[in-house]
């Protein structure tokens, strides 16, 4: 674990920060996380236009300060704002000033390794910045640009997705890097992110459990489809955006797809620009993780994080009577 925690990640409820989720994490299920003590975030992009972008997090702000104050001593965790560091996302450079202005205590970067003036504005209002990576070499370029810590996301990861067991990556990353380690994929339950933690990560990055909560702005069918899945109902493909990722085997058949047989993509189809065009595929094809084998129903997200601190601590007891 790292010798470092920065004071914004500390004191949470649980060490879980919420993952950014592209047509899902939406005010209202950022909200709930904050409230519930655990970090929330959506992506810039799920706000159809920058002005958006702002109103929301004036909303947001509002709401979880009035919350604070009507309900003295309870942990309200910090928002987080994914910013996708690609050429195709024009939005960017005005998405970061944005974040800026409302000084958004933690800015999740992701796909390229953002650019060294991103990291010095955010840290010039004391912001924290987590670029998330799936290899080694990722993670190496993002902390040369000077970001704050990292979010490896390993094999069965929801969205897009690494291929690397997070047992092997977290220890390759540890042997070089001691600052705040945030591990994702698959980890939907307490004793998995006892388990992160106990492999050398900081915190769990959960995504896919709180698609089904009622606050996730998903279909019913999205959320029960989640239900019904077993970790090998995710197909792992980059079909859909060039990038490879975990997508629901069901909604690839609801479109007339064998999930089983799915084209390569060409990288070069990546791209922000067209946000909402992306958004209605996002719609038809469900993105998960294979920490769906673990969900079974649809709760509030207090409920859910309730639930993950009595299995977080029941995991914790339970090794700590076997290593008696
Ligand atoms: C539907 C969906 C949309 C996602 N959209 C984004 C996104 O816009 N930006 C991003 O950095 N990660 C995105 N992700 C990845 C998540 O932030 C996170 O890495 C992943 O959900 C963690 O794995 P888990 O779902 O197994 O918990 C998305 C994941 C899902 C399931």
């Amino acid at each position: 674990m790292s010798k470092y925690i920065p004071e914004v990640l500390q004191g949470l409820t649980l060490p879980v920060i919420s993952a950014p989720m592209f047509t899902v994490s939406y005010p209202e299920l950022v909200k709930a996380q904050c409230k519930s003590g655990i970090v929330g975030s959506f992506p810039a992009l799920n706000a159809r236009q920058p002005e958006i972008l702002d109103d929301w997090l004036y909303q947001i702000k509002e709401d979880l300060a009035e919350f604070s104050s009507s309900n003295p001593g309870k942990t309200v965790g910090p928002i987080a704002v994914n910013q996708i560091s690609h050429s195709s996302n024009v939005r960017l450079e005005q998405d970061v000033k944005t974040c800026i202005k409302h000084r958004v205590p933690i800015i999740i970067s992701s796909l390229r390794a953002p650019v060294k003036e991103i990291v010095d504005e955010v840290h010039s209002y004391g912001g924290v910045i987590l670029h998330d990576v799936i290899n080694l070499r990722h993670a190496m370029k993002a902390l040369e640009a000077g970001v704050d810590g990292l979010i490896l996301v390993a094999a069965g990861a929801g969205g897009h997705a690494g291929t690397l067991s997070p047992f092997a990556l977290v220890g390759e990353v540890r042997k070089c890097f001691n600052g705040p380690v945030v591990l994702s994929g698959s980890i939907a339950n307490g004793s998995s992110i006892l388990a992160a933690q106990a492999m050398g990560a900081d915190f769990g990055y959960m995504g896919t459990r709180f698609i089904a909560s009622k606050e996730a702005n998903a279909s019913e069918e999205y959320k029960s489809s989640i239900l019904n899945a077993g970790a090998s109902d995710i197909v792992y493909s980059n079909y859909f955006s060039g990038v490879h990722g975990n997508y629901l085997k069901e909604s690839v058949k609801n479109v007339g797809l064998d999930p089983d047989n799915l084209p390569v993509a060409d990288k070069s189809i990546m791209s922000f620009k067209d946000g909402r065009s992306k958004a209605k595929a996002w719609k038809d094809i469900w993105g998960a993780g294979q920490g769906a084998a673990v969900i079974d129903d649809v709760p509030n997200v207090s409920e859910i994080v309730d639930r993950l601190k009595v299995e977080y601590e029941e995991a914790l007891s339970k090794i700590c009577l076997k290593s008696k």
